[in-house]
């Protein structure tokens, strides 16, 4: 396994590659790396001759009063996870090698960006977009792999992939937990042991709004109601936002359809959590 921290030496890989015929599956990440992100790399190996996996903290899509200078970090852990996946390629550069002093590009998906996180989290996507871009363009990539952990983003990279003519695939792969039902995130790291037992109460709501809607439930009203009650058991739990919205327009549903995502965003006393589902019946 190669670690390269300049965007000259990637391209050289993928030159060297590309003439060699072999596909290549891109991961990106931020890093401090778990098995939510193993289980991307994993996908990317079984389709794809080569898998790059890029770490990298993008500072342009924290807002100024979020966690980017306290955002959890440690390469040498993270070369570990990736070696054991079998990962040919990390880039991790250095936030200098992607933004210089000039940098004035962006990109912006509109509509999709302005529901649930992107209303709270101005300017988030439009960094997600700009940084996901730039590394599609180094990396070129026949297929690139995003979790639904963050629905939102993988539905607006999707938006981008298709509206700007990317020819890259886009797989989305499922959210991976911990024994108790909390969604792996590197942000986890953040949790109090008394917050960490707190933080359960995401899975709760979900398990509790599923298993109304397998008893019939379809008002959307009632079952955010039954989540916010629940969470707001939990002391060190206050919720950001419960929504529901039609996957692909991510516009709020009053009653339940099929492909609605049921998003939600909770502090868990500073800690910004969140998780999600889809509704799919069969
Ligand atoms: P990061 O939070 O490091 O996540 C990298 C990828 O791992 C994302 O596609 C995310 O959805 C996925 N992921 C995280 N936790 C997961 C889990 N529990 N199960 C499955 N997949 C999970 O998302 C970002 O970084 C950044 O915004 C990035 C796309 C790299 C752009 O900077």
């Amino acid at each position: 396994m190669k670690v390269v921290t300049t965007i000259r030496e990637v391209r050289e890989q993928v030159n060297a590659w590309r003439q060699a015929d072999n596909s290549i599956g891109l991961v990106p990440t931020m890093g401090f790396l778990h098995e939510g992100h193993q289980s991307l790399m994993q996908a990317a190996k079984q389709d794809n001759q080569k898998v790059i996996v890029t770490i990298f903290v993008n500072p342009i899509q924290f807002g100024p009063s979020e966690d980017l200078a306290s955002y959890p970090r440690d390469l040498e852990r993270d070369k570990i996870a990736c070696e054991q996946v079998g990962v040919d390629l990390i880039f991790c550069p250095d936030a200098s090698e992607m933004y210089s002093p000039n940098f004035n590009s962006y990109v912006d998906v509109n509509e999709l960006t302005e529901a649930l996180c992107g209303k709270r989290r101005p300017g988030h996507f439009k960094g997600v977009c700009t940084v996901v871009t730039k590394l599609f363009n180094i990396a070129q990539p026949d297929r690139a792999y995003f979790g639904q952990k963050d629905a939102q983003q993988l539905a607006v990279i999707k938006r981008m992939v298709t509206d700007l003519n990317f020819n890259i695939e886009i797989i989305g792969c499922p959210i991976v937990r911990e024994s108790d039902g909390l969604a792996k995130s590197s942000r986890n790291s953040y949790l109090s042991e008394s917050e960490r037992v707190a933080a359960v109460c995401l899975y709760q709501a979900i398990e509790c709004a599923k298993a109304m809607i397998y008893k019939g439930e379809k008002s959307v009203n009632v079952i955010t109601q039954a989540m916010q009650e629940l969470i707001s058991k939990q002391p060190l739990a206050k919720v950001d936002y419960i929504e529901f919205v039609d996957l692909a327009t991510l516009k709020s549903v009053d009653l339940l359809a099929q492909d609605s995502l049921c998003a939600l965003a909770v502090y868990i006393g500073k800690t910004r959590l969140i998780d999600n589902f889809i509704y799919q019946h069969d």
